[in-house]
């Protein structure tokens, strides 16, 4: 048996599962120690492994490593194990090892899967609580307990989001410290950074508790997804844990119905009427994104949805509209259409986090399925109209000149029909575009089919992705300036 021992970092380990292989040591004659489970006890000790050989490093797919950095984030025992064992059988050619068929390759999916699913629940669970400013930095802290280690890959959501404004992360294990331009992770978390983020007060809890209380959506209730979305391990750490309870038993105590709570529904948002020429006052176009009344939708709608990605990025995707998913969770594309579209991004070898992904429409625009006396009402995608998309498209104009990507791949025709600010998605036919990347301005423009078709295809459902794939690989090339386009091809009227 050999002992390999790293320091309990994905680096460290990708460097000994290297020498490693080179050395031909076979995954079942490995024991992996890291510092924690008692490695140092020998440190200065010769490794027992073979000393590395001059064989050449083994061919492995691009994507092999960040599919092990994602699983190497979920606590297991054998963790490091089952990725020595994965990378070990790739490396010998059975590319088997990572598929969801695969007796490993479905364990290392489920994992992936589990860090993504905590990723996102730090997202949309950890809750500041901002300090006095004669405290000093950071000016919020939170305190939080992820049951994976993805600290490190879901805090950057918060620098982008919460600008040059100070915060501390801190959580069991590891610390994140934003001073406002750059971010930095401490690993152990230091007792004190412990405490502060613990014992925080909150001067704003009694408003937020406001605000919750009254956009809490008994339409909604579902006490099967509430949980599985929102699992009660975190209630006790967020500032309206203790009300969810009562709201939940309101809400099975009769205020159940097929809409947003009345008051939110009927509010006004701050709207403000303008006198015009006409007899009819016109709203005046909102100032933020969060508060968009420009058309109806918002009304039904949980949140709108931003872009999410890099201030500036080479490739931005623009979808429909947020679905079901995306409306709850406050980000786009992370729904069964945001799993195809992964799998597309990875296929066509584009890294997800190195792109913007937006959509043409802010708000998620559905209608009823199931009656108010059905057990749990669920909201069904309703495409969004001409008006719709081009109330939306000042937002979507922002984006394009604040990121400045040099291609945009338009996911379906309401994309195509906002990029061309035609508006009417029923006069575009994609294959009209497809494979025929186009010039608008600076920008190349690709067409490509909707992840979202792709799910709903049936039989077609292979060929829509492979082109899907294709017109991603197509936008990486451009973007890399290898290839050329034409001018705007078939615009149908
Ligand atoms: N999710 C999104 O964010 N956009 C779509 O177009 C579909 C699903």
């Amino acid at each position: 048996m050999h002992d390999a021992r790293f320091d309990g970092s994905f680096a460290d380990w990708r460097r000994e599962a290297r020498r490693l292989l080179r050395a031909g040591v076979e995954p079942q004659a490995v024991n992996w120690r890291t510092d924690d489970d008692g490695g140092q006890l020998f440190a200065g000790l010769a490794p027992t492994a073979p000393a590395p050989v001059s064989a050449p490093a083994p061919r492995i797919p691009r994507e092999l490593p960040e599919l092990l950095e994602s699983a190497s984030r979920y606590r297991a025992d054998d963790r490091w194990a089952l990725l020595y064992r994965v990378l070990w059988r790739v490396a010998h050619g059975d590319r088997t090892a990572i598929l969801a068929g695969d007796g490993d390759g479905s364990v290392l999916q489920r994992r992936i899967k589990g860090v993504r699913r905590e990723a996102h629940h730090m997202h949309a669970f950890l809750r500041f609580r901002q300090r006095p400013a004669e405290a000093g930095p950071p000016a919020f802290v939170a305190w939080h307990e992820p049951a994976h280690d993805i600290l490190e890959m879901a805090a950057g959501h918060f620098a982008e989001r919460l600008g040059r404004s100070s915060w501390l992360i801190a959580t069991p294990d590891a610390a994140a410290l934003w001073d406002g331009t750059l971010l930095r992770f401490l690993r152990p978390c230091p007792a004190e950074l412990r405490e502060l983020a613990r014992s925080a007060e909150d001067p704003g809890a009694e408003l937020w508790l406001a605000y919750y209380g009254s956009t809490f959506n008994p339409a909604r209730l579902n006490r099967d997804v509430l949980e599985s979305n929102m699992p009660v391990r975190f209630w006790k750490h967020l500032p309206e844990g203790p009300l969810i309870p009562q709201l939940m038993s309101q809400a099975r105590a009769g205020q159940q119905r097929l809409a947003q709570a009345a008051s939110v529904g009927e509010r006004q948002g701050k709207e403000v009427l303008i006198a015009s020429d006409k007899a009819q006052p016109r709203r005046a176009p909102s100032t933020s994104l969060g508060e968009c009344r420009d058309c109806d939708i918002w009304r039904g709608a949980t949140c709108a949805v931003p872009g999410e990605g890099p201030e500036q990025a080479p490739i931005m995707l623009v979808g429909e509209q947020p679905g079901d998913q995306e409306d709850l969770a406050g980000r786009p594309f992370v729904g069964p259409a945001g799993q195809v579209l992964n799998r597309a991004l990875a296929r066509a070898g584009l890294r997800r986090e190195a792109l913007y992904l937006t959509n043409a429409v802010k708000h998620f625009k559905w209608t009823p399925r199931g009656g108010p006396n059905s057990r749990a009402a669920t909201r069904k995608h309703a495409t969004p109209k001409p008006g719709e998309i081009e109330a939306c498209r000042r937002w979507l104009g922002g984006e394009l000149a604040q990121v400045a990507p040099e291609v945009v791949v338009a996911l379906g025709k309401t994309a195509l029909a906002s990029l061309l600010e035609t508006f009417e998605p029923q006069h575009l036919r994609l294959a009209d575009f497809a494979g025929a990347p186009f010039r608008q301005g600076e920008r190349w423009i690709v067409v490509a089919p909707h992840p979202a078709a792709v799910l709903r295809a049936g039989e077609e459902g292979e060929r829509l992705f492979a082109e899907l794939v294709a017109a991603l690989e197509q936008a990486r090339r451009l973007a890399a300036g290898a290839v050329s386009g034409s001018a705007v091809p078939g615009l149908r009227r």
